[in-house]
């Protein structure tokens, strides 16, 4: 509670700034770690020390393995997002994807920043839970719109019309990655 309290004062600020019919312009690195924290404030268990998202039930677990997945959890941290933007040119036209998007925590600082469109697919329901989450407090602050869809990422969706993926193709087989590819 005390982190959420927070993580909620940081914020203060740019909720001032930034009603959702203003938002015109991304956010800046150091506003979009604001809005970070108070996601850490809501997904942060303090007795197990960690996000709480690492843990699913087993029929979960074994929903996401059944699909050719790989239920183990991590999430990409904004360091290595950043590398990313610094790295990878955005258009106005593109469209960003995560592929097994776990918490959205990911994708939603990647539409903070960059103020693109994003859909993310996850297989497992209470991740995407989570992920539905965190866009309610992001909402404020994106200016493109994003979208969660709960099901299996190398069937076809709203993915199809993304021009950015992100995809963690080191836990998938090779048959799930052409599928993807393709
Ligand atoms: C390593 S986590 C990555 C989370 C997120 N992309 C990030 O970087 O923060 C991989 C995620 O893919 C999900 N996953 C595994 N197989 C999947 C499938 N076939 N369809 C959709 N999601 C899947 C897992 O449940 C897990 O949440």
């Amino acid at each position: 509670m005390r982190r959420l309290a927070l993580a909620s004062l940081a914020a203060a600020p740019l909720l001032k700034r930034r009603r959702p019919a203003a938002c015109q312009t991304p956010l800046t690195e150091v506003e979009a770690r604001r809005v970070l924290q108070l996601f850490d404030g809501l997904l942060f268990d303090e007795e197990y020390g960690d996000i709480h998202l690492y843990d699913i039930s087993v029929e979960e677990e074994q929903q996401v393995e059944g699909s050719g997945g790989d239920a183990t959890y991590g999430e990409l941290r904004e360091e290595i997002l950043e590398w990313l933007l610094a790295h990878c040119e955005m258009r106005p036209q593109d469209i960003l994807c995560d592929l097994g998007s776990g918490s959205g925590r990911a994708l939603l600082y990647l539409a903070l920043r960059t103020g693109l469109p994003a859909v993310g697919v996850e297989l497992s329901p209470t991740r995407h839970r989570c992920a539905e989450t965190l866009k309610m407090l992001a909402q404020p602050f994106l200016c493109g719109e994003v979208t969660f869809v709960q099901g299996d990422l190398s069937e076809t969706g709203p993915q199809r019309h993304a021009t950015v993926v992100l995809f963690a193709n080191k836990l998938f087989s090779e048959d799930i990655f052409r599928a993807v590819a393709r």
